[in-house]
């Protein structure tokens, strides 16, 4: 009769134990291994984006402005003080309000409202430009919100004069 060998408590003549303890460390280096790819692959898309998104963050940082063409709104005399004329620029999906304010000024700014995006107006008795939808203010002579929702200003256009006529010949971006 051959003598086995003599087991403590909860000890199994098997070689399950060394099964599972290599098991185990397979999953040890398994998780050390995903760890790290999804690291580095964390890092990688990081950089990527950053580098994507560069020139657009420069440009917001220096405060220039986007590279669009100078598009004709209107004849000058046909928006007289007071007075305000829609457009759109620098796309037809853009709208766009041209504003000659009471003091003489010439403003325009795209007027989607930076809060849900309903069409602004200027309310030429306040000298502002209004949002209906939420009562949204914004200034006329900056496009920054006044008052209301909205956080965030309005995209200015830029305007030339010539010869009667107003152009836009750019737009400038003020914020990311
Ligand atoms: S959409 Fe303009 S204030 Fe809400």
């Amino acid at each position: 009769m051959t003598e086995r060998k003599k087991l403590g408590r909860n000890q199994k003549d098997t070689n399950d134990d060394m099964i599972n303890l290599v098991d185990n460390l397979n999953r040890d280096d398994d998780l050390k291994y995903n760890r790290r790819t999804f690291l580095k692959t964390a890092a990688g898309a990081s950089m990527a984006l950053g580098l994507a998104t560069l020139p657009f963050s420069v440009k917001a940082m220096l405060n220039l402005n986007e590279d669009v063409e100078k598009v004709f709104i209107a004849n000058l005399s046909d928006v007289p003080k007071g007075e305000s004329f829609n457009f759109t620029y620098p796309t037809e999906a853009e709208p766009a309000l041209l504003v000659h304010t009471k003091d003489g000024e010439l403003k325009a700014y795209n007027n989607k409202c930076t809060h849900l995006q309903c069409p602004v107006f200027y309310e030429k008795e306040e000298n502002v430009l209004l949002c209906p939808c939420h009562k949204g203010y914004f200034n006329v002579n900056s496009g920054q919100p006044m008052a209301g929702p909205p956080q965030r200003e309005l995209p200015m256009i830029e305007l030339e004069v010539s010869n009667g006529k107003v152009y836009a010949v750019g737009r400038k971006i003020r914020h990311g």
